[in-house]
């Protein structure tokens, strides 16, 4: 039977990869709206596409116990160079790992990659950059640009996954890294490169090239306008690693994030600033944030954010006017709007202030997205002083999450927090009450420092007025 009678077009959902016989304005699967495409439909090959051999025989099939000796055997890691990247991997990037690494265009994907090219390579450890996007000329000026020259990195201009495989094969690389997976295809399937079919089958082919050769393999991912890496979601199914760099394009810093990680914990951070001269780590990132608070510190208070093993400090804003409209308005930039409603609604229950005819604005500042509820009582603070017009102690910090009794609740790693907070010069905490009895005795017996601790929303304004 030829091609052409088998082949037969489908819809698929750029979102979620479901297929549907007919199109549809809304994913009845995921509910996303027109995202469904018409693709060929690939006609059932028989040798494996899904990155398993079904049919191989059973014979050559052995279980594995886990006993002492399976304890024993190590995961070989390669260091990046980049001391931030090797945490946010888990401590390196695990030989036979697929990772995957998503940001918006001009984030600084290729150059982190290019300088973790750079860096594997000074272990004597070779690696192929397959660019898709660029020329040669092009990402090899930039490599230059960013001090890398070894002969154990090559490069290669290059988007059908058959020649990339081939290449791969024939030198194996110890990490390939893949500039970007919606660029390449492979040209047995009709779909075009970056649709659902070929991502998914392209990234299949890589995963079987990882597992049975034990390269690690390192792909780019663009993401979508909404933020999730394009494609489906099935691609960070297949991944052993998906990696997030994020940032405010308007900035310098660069954030990388661990979204999954088969190989390590996914809550670590690693903070970067792009210069002219690439990707700089980033080890004090509390000094980066805090630069440029202002003296005017009315509605303004220092968070002390843990995300992994890193604490950050950073400056949280509040902006509170009088409202001209029936709805007034609720903004917020770096903090869960969704929170911001919870908390002025126990803000106007408990501490008897009426927000209903004022417009509030959060900010986080410097792009940071705070994502966990510590933060709530930083937020009470920078609006209490907002809404009253008074300022808050430059050198006072607060966290704590809050309840809809208005209950503060104890948060994690308060003495981390409290920590980071002394290094830049901050002497004053308010700090959940039940959080006390776990604080080293010598930071409270400290006369340098005030500690307050409240059980109870009710207690902040006399703290902070005082
Ligand atoms: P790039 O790595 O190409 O981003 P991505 O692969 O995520 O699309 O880099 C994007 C931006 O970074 C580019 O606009 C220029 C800037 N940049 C620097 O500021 N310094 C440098 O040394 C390099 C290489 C890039
Ligand atoms: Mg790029």
């Amino acid at each position: 039977m030829s091609m052409k009678s088998k082949s037969k077009t489908i819809f698929i959902c750029q979102n979620c990869g479901a297929q549907k016989p007919r199109w549809e304005g809304r994913c009845s699967d995921c509910g996303a709206w027109n995202s469904l495409t018409e693709e060929v439909k690939a006609p059932k090959s028989n040798h494996s596409l899904r990155g398993w051999k079904v049919e191989e025989p059973l014979g050559s099939k052995t279980l594995v116990q886990l006993d002492q000796s399976f304890l024993q055997t190590q995961l070989v890691r390669y260091s990046t160079g980049i001391s931030e990247l090797d945490r946010v991997l888990g401590g390196g990037l695990t030989q036979g790992s697929l990772v995957l690494v998503g940001g918006a265009p001009g984030i600084g994907k290729s150059t982190l990659l290019m300088q973790m090219a750079g860096g594997i390579s000074s272990d004597s450890k070779s690696v192929i950059y397959i660019t898709g996007e660029e020329s040669t000329a092009q990402t090899g000026a930039r490599a230059h640009r960013l001090g890398i020259k070894s002969k154990y990195v090559s490069l290669l201009s290059e988007s059908n996954l058959d020649v990339i495989l081939q290449m791969a094969q024939h030198h194996k690389p110890e990490v390939l890294i893949i500039d970007s997976i919606q660029t390449v295809y492979i040209p047995d399937l009709q779909s075009a490169p970056g649709t659902v079919s070929q991502i998914r089958e392209c990234a299949a082919q890589l995963l079987q090239l990882s597992k049975t050769t034990g390269m690690s393999i390192v792909l780019i991912g663009h993401v979508t306008k909404d933020g999730n890496i394009a494609g489906p979601k099935v691609l960070e199914h297949m991944v052993d690693t998906v990696l997030s760099f994020e940032g405010d394009m308007t900035q310098n810093f660069r954030l990388l994030r661990s979204l999954k990680n088969r190989f390590g914990g996914t809550s670590e951070l690693g903070v970067f600033n792009m210069s002219t001269e690439g990707l700089k780590e980033v080890t004090n990132p509390s000094e980066l944030f805090l630069e440029q608070r202002s003296e005017n510190t009315q509605g303004s208070v220092v968070f002390a954010w843990v995300e992994g093993s890193r604490s950050l400090l950073c400056e949280v804003q509040a902006l509170s006017l009088k409202s001209y409209m029936a709805m007034p308005r609720r903004t917020s930039v770096g903090f869960e709007l969704q929170r911001l409603h919870m908390l002025t609604a126990v803000m106007e229950k408990h501490l008897d202030i009426g927000f209903s005819h004022e417009d509030l604005y959060i900010n986080v500042v410097g792009g940071l997205e705070i994502r966990e509820p510590a933060a709530d009582l930083a937020v009470a603070c920078a609006l209490l002083s907002a809404e009253g017009n008074f300022s808050l102690r430059p050198q006072l910090t607060a966290f704590g999450e809050i309840g809809l009794t208005g209950e503060v609740r104890a948060v994690s790693f308060a003495e981390q927090r409290i920590k980071e907070a002394i290094k830049l010069g901050i002497i004053e905490f308010v700090l959940p009450k039940s959080n006390e009895k776990h604080l080293e005795k010598s930071l409270l017996t400290d006369k340098k420092y005030n500690f307050y601790f409240i059980n109870q929303l009710r207690a902040l304004p006399k703290i902070l007025k005082n």
